[in-house]
């Protein structure tokens, strides 16, 4: 049967639409940020002979949980700004090979590329999210300004910087009632610093990874995009608050009422009742 135009392929698009709605808020300057996207082998099959490897590339680590399994991954040293209009460049399509520790390139990084420099952070995070929730198909790291401002001022506790962005919007809690979970300032591109976000992703679907960015999971491209979303807005209202004084708050009390109201269960220990 005739192989469909991969550039009509509906997570071939909703990659160009994501990453270009990110460069334009300003998450991802330069080459910054970079996502992975699980994808449905049967779906890939109408678009790709999966008998036909481009190339192979080493991954410097084992993901013996995600043997075969496919992902959509940002390219290293890609602008988002270009991957709208140069997919095939910017994007690739890799299989992670019977030996766990080589991806098999299926299409894209047409220049000689390879995936992103965060993919052990990306991985080893799809491989915790999926034990905790089999439907998680994405993995986003970008660099959104104010969650990065707010990291210098801000203490990097996880319960209470999990606090201070549920006060900062009536929603929040609602959106990740989770919390985000906060690492120190860390080497990027490393297996330590994947390691270290695969063991937050354990307990949270948002990783603040200190002076640098953000981390988020979620079933969708769409869902994890607007848990970066309200993370960030959030953080937009810490900075334009956080030298003010503060006449008004959402109290904790509050809080439990929105998460009662709404089914959510808040991340443990952070709310004083
Ligand atoms: P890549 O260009 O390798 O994806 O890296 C960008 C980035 O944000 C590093 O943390
Ligand atoms: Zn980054």
């Amino acid at each position: 049967m005739d192989k469909k135009n991969i550039l009509t392929a509906p997570f071939v698009r909703e990659m160009q639409k994501t990453t270009a709605n990110m460069y334009r808020l300003g998450w991802d300057e330069r080459n910054g940020g970079n996502i992975s996207y699980l994808l449905d082998e049967g779906e890939v099959a109408e678009y790709l002979d999966l008998a036909c490897v481009i190339r192979t590339i080493p991954t410097g680590f084992d993901a013996t949980a995600l043997i075969g399994k496919i992902f959509i991954v940002t390219g290293t040293g890609k602008y988002f700004k270009n991957v709208e209009d140069d997919p095939e460049n910017n994007l690739g399509i890799i299989r992670i090979a019977e030996d766990g520790t080589t991806a098999e390139l299926l299409w894209g990084y047409s220049d000689g590329g390879r995936f992103t420099s965060e993919l052990p952070a990306h991985l080893m995070s799809h491989i915790s999210r999926l034990s905790v929730d089999p439907a998680n198909r994405v993995v986003m790291h970008c660099h959104p300004t104010n969650l990065l401002a707010m990291t210098y001022v801000h203490t990097l506790d996880t319960k209470e910087f999990t606090h201070t962005l549920w006060q900062m919007s009536t929603e929040c809690v609602v959106v990740f009632p989770d919390g985000v979970e906060v690492l120190p300032w860390m080497l990027c591109g490393t297996n330590e610093i994947g390691e270290a976000t695969a063991a937050c992703m354990k307990e949270a679907r948002s990783v603040v990874w200190a002076l640098h960015g953000l981390y988020g999971a979620g079933k969708s491209l769409d869902e994890a995009f607007g848990l970066v979303e309200t993370v960030e807005k959030a953080a937009t209202i810490y900075m334009l608050t956080a030298h003010l004084p503060r006449v008004n708050t959402i109290t904790d009390e509050q809080l439990k009422i929105l998460a009662d109201f709404f089914h959510v269960t808040p991340k443990a220990g952070i709310l004083k009742l």
